[in-house]
């Protein structure tokens, strides 16, 4: 099975895939978190995210969300102009604002605008498409309808994360939901959602061996070595991951300090991570990383954190 790194917004961006790959490595491929065309203009952060002066990991897949033809064209001259072949069109966003736009899983629930959408798909045979999506926006029902027009696209492979958008991550996956989508899909598929150890990969496979593959996004960046532990089939020893953990921290902090303007830009931006880093870390050293007020704090909270004495 291949081992993909899923899009997250704010977390996922050119900086952490570049140490990722460098430092653990063992992804078969990295999704971009979505890029958007709004008020006539793509963001300019967006686009710094695509280019490939910025990008170092391989086999980097551009995300772009649409809800229509006309929104999806200059997302697409943005990853052709930069030479990528590749595109995945999210269908899977639970974001509100986006969803309230028919955007992500918002379209799940318009047939006629996927229908739309899929036929695009077909008129730019240049690019190989896949999408992203959930079971549905308000019902587990939706993909059903969806089937026979996804089917008939010329898709590379589809991601399916068995929640509804409505949901957002609060109830638990819905695995016998996928298992239905994974008899119905006529596509390659990819499972993706609350994967967190290897142990979790290798039941997902178990059950569903035609996988192609799995797409990894919190577990990942909770214990960044979890492709390299499917590719090796053991679990990193605890102080190794440690000293990797360390080495990536460094090196996204040495790329964001002297961009980030101020230690309040540089902590919102390094403080999520801390979140979902290390799930295994006791709190009385995690505390001290989320509580620091300046970097020298912040980075000697990370270095007794790091030393593995746990
Ligand atoms: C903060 C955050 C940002 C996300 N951004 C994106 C995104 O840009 N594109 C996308 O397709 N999914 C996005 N997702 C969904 C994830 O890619 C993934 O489907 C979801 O987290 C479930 O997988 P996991 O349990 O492995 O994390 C985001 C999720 C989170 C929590």
């Amino acid at each position: 099975m291949k081992i993909y790194s899923a899009p997250l917004q704010g977390f996922t961006e050119a900086v952490w895939r570049n140490v990722h790959s460098e430092v653990f490595g063992g992804i078969d491929g990295y999704y971009t978190p979505f890029l958007r065309y709004e008020h006539g203009e793509i963001r300019s952060k967006d686009i710094r995210d695509v280019e490939r002066k910025n990008n170092t990991a391989k086999n980097l897949v551009p995300q772009v969300i649409a809800a229509t033809p006309d929104e999806m064209h200059p997302l697409l001259e943005l990853v052709a102009n930069e030479g990528y072949t590749r595109v995945d069109i999210n269908m899977g966003c639970s974001f509100p604002l986006q969803m309230r736009k028919r955007h992500g899983a918002g379209l799940l629930h318009y047939p006629e605008l996927v229908a739309a959408l899929m036929a695009e798909v077909v008129k730019h045979p240049e690019f190989s498409f896949s999408l992203k999506m959930r079971l549905g926006c308000n019902s587990k029902e939706e993909w059903k309808e969806l089937m026979p027009i996804l089917n008939d696209a010329p898709l590379r492979h589809i991601t399916m994360h068995p929640r509804l958008g409505v949901e957002q991550y609060k109830k638990p996956v819905d695995v016998d939901a996928f298992g239905e989508f994974y008899a119905a899909c006529k596509h390659p598929v990819i499972y993706n959602g609350d994967l967190n150890t290897l142990a979790d990969i290798h039941r997902i496979e178990q059950q569903f061996p035609e996988l192609k593959g799995v797409m990894l996004g919190r577990g990942l960046l909770a214990n960044p070595s979890l492709g390299i532990e499917y590719h090796d089939g053991s679990e990193l020893d605890e102080c190794e991951q440690c000293r990797l953990v360390q080495r990536m921290h460094d090196a996204i902090s040495r790329e964001l300090i002297p961009r980030l303007q101020g230690n309040t830009q540089f902590f919102s931006k390094m403080k999520p991570y801390w979140e979902y880093l290390l799930p295994n870390m006791p709190k009385r050293l995690r505390k001290p990383i989320l509580k620091a007020t300046t970097i020298e704090k912040y980075q000697a909270a990370v270095a007794v954190a790091l030393k593995c004495d746990w």
